[in-house]
């Protein structure tokens, strides 16, 4: 199987006596991925992020073996041009895509496209999406049956690179955030927006994680590209039938239960035991305005003014994991989060007391002690395609705890029912949620906390990569290809 995405499972410095030191890839879709490998043989391609992987890329062009979670793939870093490279990420993949998709706009003051944007796009999002192209379309020559399987919105333009290159290739592109509806799409120039959208149909398979997000990227096609939809699920464009499919992302719950009884997440549930009062509410995020921080602050902010009766008892305690620093609106976001607690804090907050807990550091460990100990978890995302904290979180509490979860999530498709759902604009009413969240009898609590674990658990990983496998497998066989995986 050959995987490319933007981040590597491993990424590489150097140590003081100058040994390759590895740190795990950070990031959902590369936890996820990392499961791949130990059930086929996978040639993963990413690319080179810190400067000793740009070493590794160049020394090893083909690729090095890397031990991953038990298994082993073959890692094949590119490297791109560093000036290249920023454009790509931090003018064109995290500023406008990632906000666009996401419905992150201020319209009335932004986004404004000029020639800066215009070139960030053809020197940098084309140029390194041109480079993943190269390399899979190496990769396939080799193997023309191994099923390709490209991610995410820093490569949709690959699929039309590797098209012309193989045009036998059996490719499918997953997107693992929300695609919004024809309008939102609307907003990016409009040779930028179709040439998205076709490039993406030059795949053979386009996955999401929910019929929404499918159905409006069918909407896109129809609109943006006059293609014509057979059903929902079958694409026609420029003389070629290609497939969608909504197929759920997951965790892995061996994974996390053994995650939950290691050293480091028994030190910190220690530390988190000694230091919790009556009630906990948590959430854990990645510092990024799609996660809606702080209108979850506000809220809390109000539940405390209509609940003065629980001053003293409960404390909000965020876990965020810094993010993207390197563009502009994730450090202004990040200081609206800071300033937002402080605000709380001193409010509301005493000497004895510190309403909002704010831990903004990458420390996975302590997230999954904060996931053992929480009453409520709290996830408000604006949009978010799937959200993983919301099924990590239940398959290890211990506290029978409640969560709160915005409907805007891809996971509230499959945990609707077990959660208490919230539109994440509605302050009021996520305050209120909070509220019914804590003090919910004791019942009710326990029946949802283990419906949210028997829906995450009948939705494991392996069937995300098998059903994805499946999907591409009968895509290509209407043409008379097959996929192969060794
Ligand atoms: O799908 C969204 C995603 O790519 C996830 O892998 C992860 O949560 C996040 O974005 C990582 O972003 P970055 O690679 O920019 O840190």
């Amino acid at each position: 199987m050959i995987v490319a995405a933007n981040r590597p499972p491993v990424t590489y410095g150097r140590g003081s006596d100058g040994a390759l030191v590895p740190h795990r890839g950070a990031g959902g879709l590369v936890t996820a991925l990392r499961g791949l490998v130990a059930g086929a043989e996978v040639t993963w391609i990413a690319s080179a992020i810190s400067d000793t992987d740009r070493e590794l890329a160049r020394a090893h062009p083909a690729g090095r073996a890397e031990d991953i979670d038990g298994g082993s793939a073959r890692v094949r870093l590119l490297a791109h041009d560093p000036g290249a490279y920023a454009q790509f990420y931090g003018h064109v993949s995290n500023p406008v895509i990632w906000f666009t998709q996401h419905q992150l706009w201020n319209l009335p003051s932004e986004p404004s496209f000029g020639p800066d944007f215009v070139a960030a796009w053809d020197n940098g999002y084309r140029v390194v999406n041109e480079a993943f192209a190269t390399a899979v379309a190496e990769e396939v020559a080799s193997r023309p049956a191994a099923p390709v399987v490209l991610h995410d919105y820093h490569l949709y333009l690959a699929p039309r690179g590797v098209r012309q290159r193989a045009p036998g290739a059996c490719l499918a592109h997953f997107v693992h955030i929300p695609w919004p509806p024809p309008d939102a799409l609307r907003v990016l120039p409009a040779d930028v927006a179709r040439s998205i959208v076709d490039g993406l149909l030059a795949s053979d398979l386009v996955g999401f994680h929910t019929p929404r997000w499918r159905d409006n990227f069918a909407a896109c096609c129809v609109e943006l590209l006059a293609a014509r939809m057979v059903g929902a699920e079958v694409v026609r464009h420029a003389g070629r039938e290609i497939r969608l499919t909504a197929r759920p992302i997951s965790v892995s719950p061996d994974d996390l239960h053994a995650m939950a009884q290691s050293a480091p997440v028994l030190a910190e549930e220690d530390a988190l035991v000694a230091e919790r009062g009556e009630l906990l509410i948590v959430r854990v995020d990645r510092t990024d305005p799609s996660k809606n921080v702080v209108r979850g602050f506000l809220a809390f902010e109000l539940l405390l003014e209509r609940h003065p009766e629980l001053a003293g008892r409960v404390q909000l305690l965020a876990l965020l994991d810094p993010s993207r620093q390197d563009v502009p609106a994730y450090v202004a976001y990040r200081a609206a989060i800071e300033s937002a607690a402080a605000r709380a804090n001193a409010r509301f907050g005493s000497a004895d007391w510190m309403p909002v807990r704010l831990e903004i550091e990458d420390n996975f460990a302590r997230s999954v002690a904060a996931y053992k100990q929480y009453d409520v978890l709290f996830v408000n995302p604006v949009f978010d395609g799937m959200n993983l904290v919301a099924k990590e979180g239940p398959l290890v509490n211990t506290r029978a705890g409640c969560v709160v979860l915005s409907d805007n999530a891809g996971a509230h498709t499959e945990l609707g029912e077990a959660v208490l759902s919230v539109n994440p604009f509605d302050v009021g009413q996520q305050a209120d949620a909070l509220y019914d969240a804590l003090t919910l009898p004791p019942g009710e609590r326990a029946s949802r906390a283990s419906l949210l674990r028997a829906a995450v658990v009948a939705q494991p990983i392996s069937a995300w990569t098998d059903g994805l496998l499946a999907d591409l497998a009968e895509a290509v066989a209407s043409d008379g290809r097959r996929i192969e995986i060794s």
